[in-house]
């Protein structure tokens, strides 16, 4: 078989972990890898790249990813992944993204029967039947290191922060680096409050948390990105209300900053495993599906 890999949607660190495995695996099968350049995009044009594992060697400690990655709007046609199909002339195709990613990949599956095996990638965690997607772990470092240096200056002026993190759809990031950073609340889309709610119960958090009992130095507040109040709207209410506490309230919003840089060592080792169940899934003719992570059953392959 011949194979071909990308790297689809918001790019993640450990995507470029896994080209670098599938390169390799290839190369010591004996089996013909291209990386497709820009996602689905690339691959309506065919710009397809041969890649040895010379050219993949250093990579995979890099953040982002060498391929490219885009949001294909032609992909969302079915003469766009017609052409899709075309250029990979029955190449197997690995299809390393997000949710996005995965399903266009399932479309093109079940319109044109291509061979083909997701990988998820979204530092969002919000694919199913995997605990881990890879980048997540690494957006989670970063986050909480963040955190740790936003504390310190916080500290220093008994102050309030709320820190707004990336998951436009899910509040995963915002939920678990809260626990790790020890915030005080976190502000997630999926609760459905409404503003003037956050406002008041954030501000019992900051005056709980500035009285005499906790004697807190600072309060954090971890907020998702879809929790629809503004950042700066809601630290600007949370400021008039917090007069009485005598603290100031800042924001900071991480953006993109979360989805960059080096992955961690569980993101190059989840990319590295993850690609071999793959690879094997695809050269056993098992298609259509995607590698899940699962502690208790790592690597397996899940429909
Ligand atoms: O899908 C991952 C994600 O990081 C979301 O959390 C975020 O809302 C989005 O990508 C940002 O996408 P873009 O880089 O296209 O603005």
């Amino acid at each position: 078989m011949r194979v071909a890999v990308l790297t689809s949607g918001g790019d993640a660190p450990g995507m470029n972990a896994a080209v670098r495995a599938a390169v390799k695996l290839c190369a010591r099968e004996g089996l013909d890898i291209v990386g497709v350049k820009n996602g689905y995009e690339g691959l309506i044009d065919g710009a397809f790249e041969p890649l040895t594992p010379r050219d993949v060697d250093p990579i995979g400690a890099y953040g982002g990813t060498v391929l490219g990655s885009a949001r294909s709007t032609r992909f969302r046609t079915p003469e766009g992944r017609a052409e899709a199909a075309r250029q990979l002339d029955g190449r197997g195709l690995l299809v390393i993204g997000g949710n996005g990613s995965l399903t266009g990949a399932h479309i093109l599956h079940e319109e044109h029967g291509t061979p083909l095996v997701g990988l998820p990638a979204s530092i969002d965690n919000d694919i199913g039947c995997t605990s881990f997607a890879i980048g997540v772990d690494t957006a989670l470092n970063t986050i909480v290191e963040a955190c740790d240096r936003i504390s310190d200056t916080a500290r220093a002026h008994r102050r309030v922060f709320v820190v707004e993190v990336m998951g436009r759809h899910c509040g995963y990031l915002a939920m678990a680096s809260a626990v790790a950073a020890g915030a005080d609340a976190c502000l997630f889309r999926e609760s459905g409050k409404d503003e003037d709610t956050l406002v008041d119960e954030l501000s019992e958090v900051i005056d709980r948390g500035f009285g005499p009992e906790r004697g807190k130095q600072r309060v954090l507040i971890m907020k998702a990105e879809g929790v629809e109040v503004p950042t700066d709207r809601l630290v600007r209410r949370l400021q008039a209300r917090a007069e009485a506490a005598h603290a100031e309230v800042r924001g900071t919003v991480l953006g993109h900053l979360v989805r960059g840089g080096a992955p961690s060592y569980q993101d190059r080792m989840i990319a590295g495993r993850m690609t071999v169940s793959a690879l094997t899934a695809l050269l056993n003719g098992r298609h259509d599906v995607m590698v899940g992570w699962q502690p208790w059953e790592s690597g397996e392959a899940t429909a």
